[in-house]
Order: C-alpha cells, then structure tokens, then sequence
C-alpha cells in the first residue's frame, strides 16, 4: 500500500519509522511519502492559514498551498497505484473512524492524508478534492485534537496491521475486539503469561488446563462480561445468529436476553447494570 500524507509538521509522524508500521516500511509493505505542506507556499513567510470569513475565532487553512500538495501527490501517480488515491482528512465532524472503517482503506491500494491544524482547512478543497478522487472526513473520536497527525497516526496503524502479511500469524487479528465474525462488537477479555502465580495472584485455571473448548467458553464468556461492563451500547448490536446455545445460557446468567419483538439482545430490568 502507498500512502502519502501532507503536513505542516513532518516531524510529528515521526513515529511511523517505529515498531509495526516501521518494519512493514522497511519490507516494502508500505510506501509512506511525506510531504511538508509549506512547501507549497509561494510567499516569503511560507503562510498556510489565514482569518477565517465571517469572522470567529481561530485561523483557517488556506487553500492553495493544500491544492499545490494535493496536485503533485496525485500527478505522482504509478501504474501500480491506480489513477489517484483516497484521501482521508482528519476532523472531529467527520464520519467515526471503527475496525470496519479500517477494514475499508485496508482494500485501497493508495491512500493520501490531509491533517489539518487550526480551525480546519477551506471547505473548497476538500470538495476539489472530491471531484477528482473518492475522499473520507474521519474522526478517531469525540474530543479535540490541537491537530489530525495523531489521528493520522492512529488510523495508519490500525490499517497498516490489516495489511497482508504484516503480522506474523502468531498475532493474527481474527480475535481483535471488534473484529468481523464471532467477535463482532465485543471486547476482548484478560490475558496473562508466566508466570502462573504472581505476587499470591494465581492466573485463572482454566489456562492452564489444556482443554482448548473450555479455554474458549471461559475467554468468550470474558468477553461478554467486559463489555457489558465498558460498553453495554454494543449489547444492541449482537446478533442472535453469533450466538450458539451455550452463548445464550451464558448471557442469561449475566442478565441478558434475546427480545424477539425488537429484534435484539438486552439487558433485563433483574440484570447487572451499574
Ligand atoms: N482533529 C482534531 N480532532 C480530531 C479528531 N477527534 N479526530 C480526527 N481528527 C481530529
């Protein structure tokens, strides 16, 4: 996958030289190109923002250096990387960035970045933008960054490590929180390693049986307990055909039913809520 990303502060994905996201560079797994968005200003004090019309606090991104960067990016284009990338622009109005989305720029061959600073970047480029190339607003959540180069951050790895062949097959990411299939919209439970007992703290049995159907009923149990725990809102999302009979029997002992008039699982008023 390639992926290019225009920033005022180059140096802020610095990180991506590191650990997973490193070593996918350093194998050819992942072309990451930066390109320092000042150096598409044409002014001497190499201006990227400006006041915004209509007044209001803060600064806005001026549009043409962000048009200049663009430009080049997809006029760089390789026969390999398809006609232009999809550009992803970092915001707290945009749409949730969840593991699906992840999933979603995983399949792009080219992916290209737009972190904004200030109050934001002028609404016309981003719909220039959108006339040449498919183009997603994403937050990574609701509160504020000073600017989108964590958010950058957060969403190359969570799709860098989708990426085939990336993780070793010891870290599979089939029993991710969230991930599609039998742990959809479920949180992962505990883990533990060696050793078996730490500061009079034993790891739970059942670990340490060998009995690998158990090992999965407890963990998948875990599994429901911690959400129902952190994010009972998911309980919503559960699908009666995830769940087999032992699943059913485990979520009644934790107060919760299948409610065939709505279509979905919740929590009954004798159930364990907060
Ligand atoms: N920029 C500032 N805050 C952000 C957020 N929550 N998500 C993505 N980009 C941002």
């Amino acid at each position: 996958m390639r992926i290019d990303i225009v920033t005022i502060f180059p140096e802020y994905l610095e990180p991506l030289n590191v650990s997973l996201v490193g070593k996918a560079r350093a194998r050819g797994q992942l072309d990451v190109r930066l390109h320092g968005l000042r150096e598409h200003t044409t002014d001497v004090h190499r201006t990227v923002d400006d006041s915004p019309y209509g007044g209001g606090p803060g600064m806005v991104m001026k549009p043409e250096p962000w048009s200049a960067a663009l430009d080049g990016v997809v006029a760089s284009a390789r026969p390999e990387d398809g006609p232009a990338p999809t550009l992803v622009v970092p915001t707290p109005s945009g749409r949730p960035f969840t593991q699906e989305l992840a999933h979603e720029l995983a399949e792009r061959p080219w992916l290209a970045f737009a972190p904004a600073r200030y109050e934001g970047i002028d609404r016309r480029v981003i719909e220039d933008a959108a006339d040449r190339m498919p183009v997603v607003e994403v937050s990574i959540g609701d509160y504020v960054l000073a600017g989108g180069e964590v958010a950058v951050l957060v969403i190359v790895e969570a799709v860098a490590r989708l990426l085939p062949g990336v993780l070793g097959n010891a870290e599979s990411h089939q029993d991710d929180s969230f991930a599609p299939g039998r742990m959809a919209d479920l949180l992962e439970g505990p883990v533990y390693t060696k050793p078996a007992e730490w500061r009079a703290r034993p790891v739970p049995e059942v670990l340490l049986s060998g009995n690998h159907a158990k090992i999965a009923r407890w963990r998948r149990d875990q599994a429901f307990a911690r959400t129902l725990a952190m994010r009972p809102d998911l309980v919503a999302r559960w699908e009666r055909a995830a769940m087999d009979k032992h699943d059913l029997r485990a979520l009644a002992a934790l107060g919760v039913e299948w409610d065939e008039p709505s279509g979905r699982f919740r929590q009954s008023a004798d159930g364990v809520e907060e």
